[in-house]
């Protein structure tokens, strides 16, 4: 019974699922948990599953022990049982093409309940067609649910990528370093995971919402390249694409430019499609920010896709509606995408397109049909028949605009795109479109105090041509930022970092951080960059977004074993909780109401 295979241990020899033809004839042993099993009478078949997938067991009289009969007889679902039989082949009538191990089956001679199972809560094993077990009930019974292939089979494959990832990060030079947890906060948009520290008294440690400022005092303490697969952490209203805690792949690295960060990003991106069997073109297709705005209405367009946003305002003429007319004179825009075979939308999908664009909070939305006989809907009197003339367009078309400010008119046909390109008849262009999008801008406004907010985190560098504006119009500078997008999703993002202490103690003056809060909250950081700071620049992956669009999960609950809940719960294990009141009273902490 020797075996050259490294999963062989003291108690088996292989694993279930990695059974072939070319082991027929021999002496094996297996491990793992029952799948199903049938009792034919005498005659036992069990189907045995690890994570290498399933194996057939048959038990009959004659080539079974007795006790491996009596066994067999009695085996429940998610029992762990371990056998030792023959592999023979399957007569060609009992093989299986869905099964890797389709072709051949164990005969057991002996047999072993080595962990006994109650039943189990939820079913792992699923008939044809079955639905899975609620969500949350899944959750709950995350050990239950992880048995499952499929999500073995995600967590497999997230695993190559983490392999692939170090692979190549190491090859170009890169350096793995790991970066605290418990530290001081980082900003980065989310708030904090605060961590109360019990030797010092009504102090805190926050957890790391990115690594940022740590790689870039590894870049000042002369590290070159580093990164690390990064956990980090924020406390931020959770979606299918958002957890509190996450997993980056961060790196850094000095005498860089935006080009050569962005170098390296598309050659770990094209490793990891790779390793999923994708082979993508580098380099990617750029757009400034402004431009991903003006044609796809959103800064992680969708490329897959044409559909691009138009400008109609400059042929609204005399005979538009009031509203339309009165928005363009008053600086706004009309701005509508048309959609191929649109024409045939029925009324319902009409009322979506409207539903999906005031949900975006458009005032309406304008639409029309292009029949062989000309425009038709409530568009021609809106937009008025001398623009939808000039427009043209082909028969069979359906025009669906916005009008008003720009900030209203792209996230609504942002979304009204977004439902348009799933109705039939709508070309994909490509499979895996990736763009880079750049020239973010610096500052944002906050929606409730006005104030200006970074766009993304405070360490990004302006743009270059844009140092100009700083003081003197904020809102018109330009940063050297820039965002990785795949098929709509946005993946990651990186930047230029500021290195000249003063710059960076400008931009916390302008987020109204006073010089003496810099200090206390940032001095390590200014002290770094005037310690000698080489020019650098970084980038960071979302890890578990890239597992979850490579495994073709619908969530990222799916590419991570133990996940939260979009209620920020963990079911399974049951977090958070109420600690005892002596706990909290060593953290010098109470409780009110
Ligand atoms: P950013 O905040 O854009 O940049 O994060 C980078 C990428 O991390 C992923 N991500 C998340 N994934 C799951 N759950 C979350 N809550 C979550 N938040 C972010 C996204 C995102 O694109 N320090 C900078 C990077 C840099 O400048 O180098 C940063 O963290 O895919």
């Amino acid at each position: 019974m020797t075996s050259t295979n490294p999963l062989a241990t003291a108690l088996r020899t292989h694993l279930c699922g990695s059974l072939r033809e070319a082991h027929v004839g021999e002496r094996v042993r297996v491990g793992g948990w029952v799948h199903r099993a049938r009792n034919l009478g005498g005659l036992v078949f069990v189907d045995l599953r690890d994570r290498a997938g399933l194996l057939q067991v048959s038990f009959a009289p004659g080539t079974a022990t007795p006790e491996a009969l009596a066994v067999a007889e009695r085996l429940g679902p998610e029992t762990v049982v371990l056998v030792e039989g023959e592999v023979v082949a399957r007569p060609p009538e009992g093989r299986n093409p869905e099964l890797e191990t389709g072709a051949i089956e164990l005969r057991a001679v002996s047999a072993r309940v080595v962990g006994p199972a109650v039943t189990p809560a939820i079913p792992v094993a699923r008939g044809k067609g079955e639905k899975l077990a609620a969500e949350e009930l899944r959750l709950k019974h995350r050990i239950l649910d992880l048995r499952r292939p499929e999500l073995q089979a995600n967590l497999i494959m997230r695993h190559r990528l983490l392999q692939r990832t170090r692979s190549t990060m190491s090859g170009l030079g890169f350096l793995e370093i790991e970066t605290p947890i418990l530290t001081k906060p980082t900003p980065e948009g989310a708030r904090d995971f605060l961590v109360p520290s019990r030797m010092h008294k009504g102090e805190f440690f926050a957890l790391p919402q990115s690594p940022q400022i740590y790689k870039q005092l590894l870049m000042v303490a002369g590290y070159d390249r580093y990164f690390q697969v990064a956990r980090c952490f924020r406390d931020e209203d959770l979606r299918a694409d958002r957890q509190l805690e996450f997993t980056q792949i961060d790196l850094e690295a000095s005498f860089v430019s935006a080009d050569d960060v962005q170098a390296v990003v598309e050659t770990i991106l094209v490793a990891l499609w790779d390793e999923a069997g994708h082979a993508i073109p580098s380099p990617f297709p750029r757009l400034t920010w402004r431009e991903a705005m003006e044609r796809f209405g959103v800064d992680k367009p969708d490329l897959r896709y044409g559909l691009e946003i138009e400008d109609l305002s400059a042929y609204i003429g005399s005979d538009a509606a009031p509203f339309v007319s009165d928005a363009v004179s008053g600086g706004g825009r009309v701005r509508g995408i048309r959609v191929p075979l649109g024409a045939e939308a029925s009324r319902k999908e009409i009322d979506a397109f409207t539903g999906v664009a005031k949900d975006a909070k458009a005032g309406g939305l304008i639409w029309a049909k292009r029949t062989e006989a000309g425009w038709e809907g409530q568009g021609v009197k809106a937009i008025g028949a001398t623009a939808l003339a000039a427009l043209g367009g082909a028969p069979g078309e359906l025009l669906l605009a916005v009008v008003g400010a720009d900030a209203v008119t792209s996230p609504a046909l942002h979304a009204v795109r977004s439902l348009a390109v799933k109705r039939p008849g709508i070309p994909q262009r490509l499979a895996h479109a990736f763009c880079w999008v750049v020239d973010f801008p610096l500052f944002e406004r906050d929606t409730e105090s006005g104030q200006h907010v970074p766009a993304h985190h405070p360490f990004t560098s302006p743009h270059a041509d844009d140092f100009e504006f700083l003081e003197r119009d904020p809102g018109r500078c330009r940063a050297q930022h820039y965002d990785a997008v795949y098929n709509g999703n946005e993946l990651g993002s990186g930047s230029i970092r500021i290195t000249d202490p003063a710059v960076q103690g400008l931009i916390f003056r302008l987020l109204g951080i006073d010089p003496e809060d810099q200090q206390r909250r940032f001095g390590f950081l200014l002290d770094g960059l005037a310690a000698g700071a080489p020019p650098h620049g970084g980038f960071a992956l979302g890890f578990d977004r890239i597992a979850m669009l490579l495994a073709g999960a619908p969530s990222l609950r799916d590419v991570i074993a133990f996940p939260k809940t979009t209620a920020a719960r963990a079911l399974f294990e049951g977090a958070p909780t109420p600690v005892k009141a002596g706990d909290l009273q060593a953290l010098h902490l109470t409780i009110t109401d």
